[in-house]
């Protein structure tokens, strides 16, 4: 058997710790939403986010809606500003609601850049953004989540939901891929 662990060079963030982190993230979503008389609505952005947005709205003891999106971004090579591209979209509407996307993690920036400005132009209420990791070091464009879980350094993680080359999804914790998993591949 080809046990995934070998593959993995450290642990980042182990399951007791992504718990914890999940649940700073519903405290502070609590204190921002618990109350506003309006709908809720999470955006869970695929595939990545799918096991964070498990855990994380398990811990959320008020209404709330679940969508999922499933987007890929292109740079400022191929277009100008770059570009989204909506593989799989909303089929309901999100005005007036509270929007919160759910990402597993911000790279350059540019997919909830453009993914928040998209799910504004359709009239929510309000459009924030919850990331469970940020590699600030890695950003191309001004963006900055409202809710951030850890910030990581420029490293290629994966497990909880995170894949590389569509393995690794299914990991319980997150872990630093090692090199030579995809060395001479890229
Ligand atoms: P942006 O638009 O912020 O896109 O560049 C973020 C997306 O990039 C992918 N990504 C990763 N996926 N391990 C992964 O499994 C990583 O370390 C990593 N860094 C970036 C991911 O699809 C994310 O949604
Ligand atoms: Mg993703």
């Amino acid at each position: 058997m080809h046990n995934l662990s070998q593959d993995i060079e450290r642990v980042l963030l182990s399951e007791r710790e992504l718990g914890g982190i999940c649940d700073a993230l519903a405290a502070q979503l609590a204190g921002q939403y618990a109350d506003s008389g309006r709908e809720l609505v999470f955006v869970a952005v695929l595939k990545g986010s799918f096991v964070f947005a498990a855990d994380l709205l398990r811990r959320i003891p008020f209404p709330c809606a679940l969508e999922f999106m499933k987007v890929s971004s292109y740079g400022a090579e191929s277009h100008s500003s770059g570009f989204i591209q909506v593989h799989l979209d909303l089929k309901r509407s999100v005005e007036g609601a509270d929007v919160v996307i759910l990402e597993d993690i911000i790279d350059s920036g540019r997919t909830l850049q453009k993914l928040s400005g998209l799910l504004a132009g359709r009239g929510a209420h309000s459009v924030r953004c919850c990331t469970l990791l940020d590699k600030p070091a890695r950003r191309e464009v001004k963006f900055e989540a409202d809710f951030v879980g850890r910030c990581i350094p420029d490293v290629f993680v994966v497990g909880y939901g995170l894949d590389y080359s569509e393995r690794y999804r299914n990991l319980p914790y997150v872990g630093v891929l090692s090199p030579t998993v995809y060395a001479g591949k890229t």
